[in-house]
């Protein structure tokens, strides 16, 4: 099928490509992890290493290579202004801490804007070897399965994904969670919000709020949840606003209401 936006198809299949293979070299780190030298960033629990750098170069070189006109914001090496209308939005490795203490709850997160839209979303998550794509009009696919989201879930008789971090006082958290457990739903936080979204398109969790989050974080999971009959809480992406943090928010259909008194949006 001809795509209706004009070198849609192309990037799409190269976001796919670079995803896999930025995985694999994640997961090559991650299975030698006790040599990385651990940093952080706004707090302790705000970690980086080389592993984060070196994925997001990688990505940036592929991208670079096939497409030099592309803008490209990373959430290690800040935004490239490109000239083509589209622009690269990743996360090269997101969920470092658990990725950091072991666990296998991390993801190359991909996402491309065209017209400050997502319009391709392609999320790796290299320890389960899944590969979630999505993008404008094409439909979202778990390793090629087609994702469709089930109306009948809600938060009562599903689970929500909840995140936080530092840029939200511990007070707003502690309420969030009460107002969701007052709503008679439960909640999992597994430490990769852009993971948790892709949970939302494969119909795992009912939806995902996180107070405050950036454009890396979140574009790419809000283009798989809207392909696989979702919806999401517009991101602002106007300009410098881009690289500025928002409340991100995704549900399927049956969770959208509850969910959106719950985040106050
Ligand atoms: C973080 C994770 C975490 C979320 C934080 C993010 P990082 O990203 O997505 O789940 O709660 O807000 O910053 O640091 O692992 O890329
Ligand atoms: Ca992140
Ligand atoms: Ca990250």
């Amino acid at each position: 099928m001809t795509s209706q936006i004009s070198g849609l198809d192309v990037r799409f299949a190269l976001a796919q490509a670079i995803a896999t293979e930025a995985g694999r070299v994640a997961l090559d780190y991650y299975n030698r992890r006790e040599t990385l030298v651990i940093e952080t960033k706004r707090d302790l629990q705000d970690v980086v290493s080389i592993a984060d750098r070196e994925v997001e170069n990688l990505i940036r070189a592929r991208v670079a290579e096939v497409n030099p006109g592309d803008g490209f914001l990373g959430e290690e090496y800040g935004l490239a202004p490109g000239d083509s209308g589209y622009t690269w939005v990743v996360d090269p490795i997101d969920g470092t801490s658990p990725f950091v203490n072991g666990m296998p709850n991390w993801c190359v997160s991909i996402a491309v804007l065209h017209n400050n839209e997502p319009v391709i979303g392609v999320i790796y998550a290299p320890c389960h070897d899944e590969l979630y794509a999505g993008a404008t009009g094409k439909g979202a696919t778990l390793n090629g399965k087609v994702l469709t989201l089930d109306p009948s879930r809600t938060v009562r008789n599903a689970v929500t994904g909840i995140g936080a971090n530092n840029y939200v006082t511990p007070a707003f958290v502690g309420k969030m969670v009460e107002d969701l457990l007052t709503a008679g739903g439960n909640f999992i936080r597994n430490g990769s919000g852009a993971l948790m979204l892709a949970y939302v398109a494969a119909g795992r969790l009912v939806g995902y709020y996180e107070p405050y989050m950036h454009a890396w974080d979140c574009l790419a999971g809000y283009c798989l949840v809207k392909e696989a009959g979702g919806w999401y809480h517009p991101f602002p992406v106007d300009g410098e606003q881009l690289t500025k943090g928002s409340p991100v928010l995704a549900t399927a259909p049956g969770a959208r209401d509850d969910l959106m008194k719950i985040a106050g949006l």
